[in-house]
């Protein structure tokens, strides 16, 4: 099939006071060196992939003390121009949360302040029609019906079981969001038996990403139709990309990995 790539809007956070100073998923380790100057050559790398293709990108200001920040995906959920704020698990990052509602709002959006434990698009994604949601390790399930009230939209709940992937955005990719033809990747071990049943049964053409490339978040990968930033890493991935029609293109987020996030954790789509 002939893939065509549609204009997206992205909302970006430099990673200027990178570090890695708390643990909160297994890819953290506050024992190893980070350096944020890699970590922002990294971002920028990303930044004009999504430039050089005329993607829109704006951007929050990073604030000193929040060092995740530059995970963006997980500032909000924004669908059809409405804004799900993030109520972060952890308290090392509860103050993200009303910062990027504060950004949206500053830029004219109507917010709305989530009630529910979530964790934005890290576990809120868009394909077609419906949201996909994680949960398990981060999100509650109570902040998918939340969702599914205010947007109007089904919300599918899916279940995460392997703790390295304890966002849904780390072992699911969206390929394609076009509500004709919807198209998603994904490693289905990371999800329990009933939630593969789901996946199984709703995208019986999805790509199955296999244990080798998801690990080091080999589909944490931003996909706009047809350009596919994935991690260098997983070229079995991209391999699979390239037969299904896409143009994988590799950016090294290996900085940003010392975080527990790559690409898509540093990528909030917003979507008017
Ligand atoms: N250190 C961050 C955390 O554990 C990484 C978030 C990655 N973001 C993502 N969308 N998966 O919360």
């Amino acid at each position: 099939m002939t893939r065509t790539a549609t204009p997206r809007h992205y909302l970006m956070c430099r990673p200027t006071y990178f570090e890695v100073s708390y643990e909160i998923n297994p890819w953290m380790d506050t024992a190893i060196e980070t350096d944020a100057a890699v970590a922002v050559r990294q971002w920028e790398a990303l930044r004009d992939a999504y430039l050089a293709w005329g993607h829109t990108v704006e951007y929050i200001d990073p604030i000193p003390g929040l060092p995740d920040m530059v995970y963006a995906a997980n500032g909000a959920t924004v669908v059809d121009g409405l804004v799900y704020s993030a109520k972060f698990r952890h308290p090392e990052r509860q103050p993200e949360g009303p910062a990027y509602q504060k950004w949206f709002a500053d830029a004219g959006f109507v917010t709305h302040t989530a009630e529910q434990v979530n964790e934005g698009e890290g576990d809120m994604l868009v394909v077609g029609d419906v949201i996909l949601a994680g949960t398990g390790f981060r999100t509650d399930r109570a902040a998918h019906r939340e969702l599914a009230e205010l947007s109007g939209r089904e919300v599918v709940t899916l279940e995460l079981v392997n703790p390295h992937f304890y966002h849904l955005d780390t072992a699911l990719t969206v390929l394609d969001a076009d509500p004709a033809h919807p198209l998603i990747a994904y490693h289905p071990e990371a999800f329990s038996p009933a939630s593969q049943a789901v996946l199984a049964e709703r995208y019986p053409d999805a790509i199955h990403v296999a244990a080798s490339e998801a690990a080091h978040l080999g589909l944490n990968a931003v996909s706009d139709g047809l350009h596919v930033v994935v991690a260098p890493r997983a070229t079995g991935f991209a391999e699979q990309l390239r037969e299904r029609g896409f143009e994988p293109h590799p950016v090294d987020t290996t900085e940003l990995l010392k975080g527990g996030g790559g690409a898509k954790c540093c990528t909030l789509e917003i979507r008017r």
